[in-house]
Order: structure tokens, then C-alpha cells, then sequence
């Protein structure tokens, strides 16, 4: 399985996603500060894979503390964690982490600080294994809704480079494949920092897993030909009403498959389950530097001065999503109520927020 970051004694360790496919490069933060800015840079993304990163970041910066007793950490850990958090708005699994690693923090609150340090660790490294656990799981409960057979479209990442491993939607593609449907991949390239060509195309075919390249304005096309069977994205958050935030360009391309009739699913584990947020609108959108629009690979393509927008991620609303497959098991309209539910298996005795 490809490693897409882990916990060394010599820092967090993550593939570097921004050489990849030509250069297979690993990199080493030694600092909660250099994790953040591997997070902003994109050497890692993806929802999940930026959640546990910034986990490892606070567990990271805590081991590094200088503190001399409790206020004082107390202090560093607030710090750490406004650092992080500042990095990428929209992956909800970064806040979600932070909240985690907050609660462990405070539960340790009496215990000596090597304890603490340590313990923190464990936690993050936890949450990697709980990662690839749901993504696993995520896997089983979604492969039965793919054909046995046909095209499959996905926009984006969400394979094991957005994760811990395995993947969401990739991993419910995996699993499909593992139980022998056969299955062609048709890979959105997805501009503006082509994570489906640089970093979808080279894990399925790592896998062997037939993939077809195409760019973005070719989906309608791939699916008027009939050949897109069904399609499958992963999510940056999930809105309570079930409305789906990711990778700018999933709203097309899932009014496209509602124009065709191919059923749009979305895989998520529940910590992409942002409860609080009532709807889509909501969803605080991430906008990044012009550059990566009016350049590819550096090399410029469009004018000097021109505006550009740029933004990280668009709202697909929920009434074009077939489906919601999480590690809980899938989710269909109403949302609202389906969604709850398995929020409540989940963090059984506990009252949703924003109830
Ligand atoms: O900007 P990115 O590359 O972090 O965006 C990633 C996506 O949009 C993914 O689809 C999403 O995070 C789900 S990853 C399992």
C-alpha cells in the first residue's frame, strides 16, 4: 500500500503529491510548522490524509514543547493548533482532527508532560490505522452499488494519496475490482492542479486497474457515448441536508450524470460529516493563488493581468446524490435523517451537534 505519510522519530514523513507522477519523493517535516506548510503547499491533500497530517502536526509540536509545566503547554497546544487550522478551510477533517487530539489533550490534562507527549503520538498514529480501517470498510459497503461490469468516472483524488490508504472512492473501486467486477476507470484530470491525472491515473494503474485519462470537458461526451456506468467522488465535508462539498468541477460533472441517468455517489468516512453546517451555502470555499490557473508546470498560458478565479471546491446539492457510503454503511434520501442516524451509531450516547 502506498504510504501516504507516517509517523518517523525523525518527523512526520509524506510522499511529496506535488512531484508526483514523475518523481516518487519522500519528505520529512521535523516541525509542527513545516507539516502546516506541507498541508497549504498540497505535498499533502485530500480530506482524510489532512486530517490525520495535522494530527501528527500537533503531536509533533507537543513533543517539541520546551514547556516547564502545564499552562505553559496549555499555551503551545492552542498555538499548534491555530497554526494548522489555518492552513485549508473546506476539508472539515482538519478541524475535526484538531477537535480530536484537543479532547485526548485535555483528558490528560493531570498526567506528567512525557505522558502527555507520548500519548498524543499514540493518538495520531491511531487515527491513521482507524483511517485505512474505515476506508476498508467504506470499500465493502459500496462496491455492491457499482455494475459488475462497466465505466466508472471519478473526479479528483480520493484514493490512498488523499488518505491514510486505500482510499474512499477509490477504495470502494478497489474493493469493487477485489471482488471481481471488472471495472474500467475514467479519470477526470481535473484542472486546475490535475490531482485526477498526476495523482488518480498513477495510483490505479500502480494497481493495475484499467484507467482512462480524460480531461474535464470530455465527461459529458464519455457519458452521451454510454460509457460511464456510474460515478464516484469523495468529499471535502458534508453538510447536514447531505449537500456535498469537493473538488470544483464534482457539481458538473454530477448535473451531467443526472442529465444521463447514472447514479453519483459520493464516498466519505463520518469525520467529512460536518453536522453543524445546516447546508452547502455554508461550506466556507477555499480560493487559491491565481497562478495555478494561468500556469501549468510553471510555464504561463494565459495573459498577463487577466482575472481569475479560483475556486478549491465547488457544492454539489444533495438531490443529485444517489448515495453517501460511508464506514457506517450508505445513506440515502432524505439525508438529513440518514445521515444523523449513522452519526449516532458512531458516537453512540452522544447528542449530534447542532441538534
Ligand atoms: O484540494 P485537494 O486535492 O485536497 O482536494 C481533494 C478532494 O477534493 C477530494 O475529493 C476530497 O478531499 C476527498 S479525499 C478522500
Amino acid at each position: 500500500m502506498i504510504k501516504t505519510l507516517e509517523w518517523t522519530d525523525g518527523g512526520v514523513r509524506f510522499i511529496d503529491q506535488t512531484k508526483l507522477p514523475t518523481e516518487e519523493t519522500y519528505v520529512t517535516c521535523k516541525s509542527y510548522e513545516e507539516v502546516a506548510s506541507a498541508i497549504r503547499l498540497m505535498v499533502v491533500r485530500g480530506a482524510p490524509a489532512i486530517g490525520v497530517a495535522a494530527a501528527m502536526g500537533i503531536a509533533l509540536g507537543i513533543r517539541d514543547s520546551q514547556a516547564a509545566n502545564q499552562a505553559a503547554l496549555n499555551c503551545d497546544f492552542d498555538h499548534i493548533c491555530d497554526v494548522l487550522a489555518a492552513t485549508r478551510p473546506t476539508a472539515v477533517n482538519l478541524f475535526w482532527a484538531i477537535r480530536r487530539m484537543r479532547t485526548k489533550f485535555e483528558q490528560l490534562s493531570a498526567q506528567p508532560i512525557p505522558e502527555v507527549q507520548q500519548q498524543l503520538i499514540t493518538e495520531a498514529q491511531r487515527m491513521l490505522v482507524e483511517d485505512i480501517a474505515a476506508n476498508e470498510a467504506m470499500g465493502k459497503h459500496g462496491a455492491v452499488l457499482l455494475p459488475s461490469s462497466g465505466g466508472i468516472l471519478t473526479h479528483c483524488n480520493a484514493g490512498a494519496l488523499a488518505t491514510c490508504g486505500y482510499g474512499t472512492a477509490l477504495g470502494v473501486i478497489r474493493a469493487a475490482v477485489e471482488s471481481g467486477k471488472k471495472l474500467h476507470v475514467f479519470a477526470d484530470e481535473t484542472r486546475p492542479f490535475l490531482q485526477g491525472s498526476r495523482l488518480t491515473a498513477w495510483e490505479l494503474l500502480k494497481d493495475d486497474i484499467p484507467t482512462t485519462l480524460i480531461s474535464d470537458n470530455m465527461a459529458g461526451a464519455m457519458m452521451q457515448q454510454g460509457k460511464i456506468d456510474a460515478v464516484i467522488v469523495g468529499a471535502d465535508r458534508i453538510a447536514a441536508n447531505g449537500d456535498v462539498a469537493n473538488k470544483i468541477g464534482t457539481y458538473t460533472v454530477a448535473v451531467l450524470a443526472k442529465e444521463h441517468g447514472i447514479p453519483f455517489y459520493v464516498a466519505a468516512p463520518l469525520s467529512t460529516l460536518d453536522l453543524e453546517t445546516p447546508d452547502g451555502s455554508r461550506v466556507p470555499i477555499e480560493q487559491r493563488a491565481s497562478k495555478e490557473v494561468t500556469h501549468i508546470a510553471g510555464k504561463q498560458i494565459a495573459p498577463d493581468g487577466v482575472k481569475v478565479e479560483n475556486p478549491a471546491f465547488d457544492v454539489t446539492p444533495h438531490r443529485y446524490v444517489a448515495a453517501i457510503i460511508t464506514e457506517r454503511g450508505v445513506a440515502r434520501a432524505p439525508y438529513t435523517e440518514a445521515l444523523r442516524e449513522l452519526w449516532e451509531t458512531e458516537n453512540a450516547g452522544l447528542d449530534p451537534p447542532g441538534s
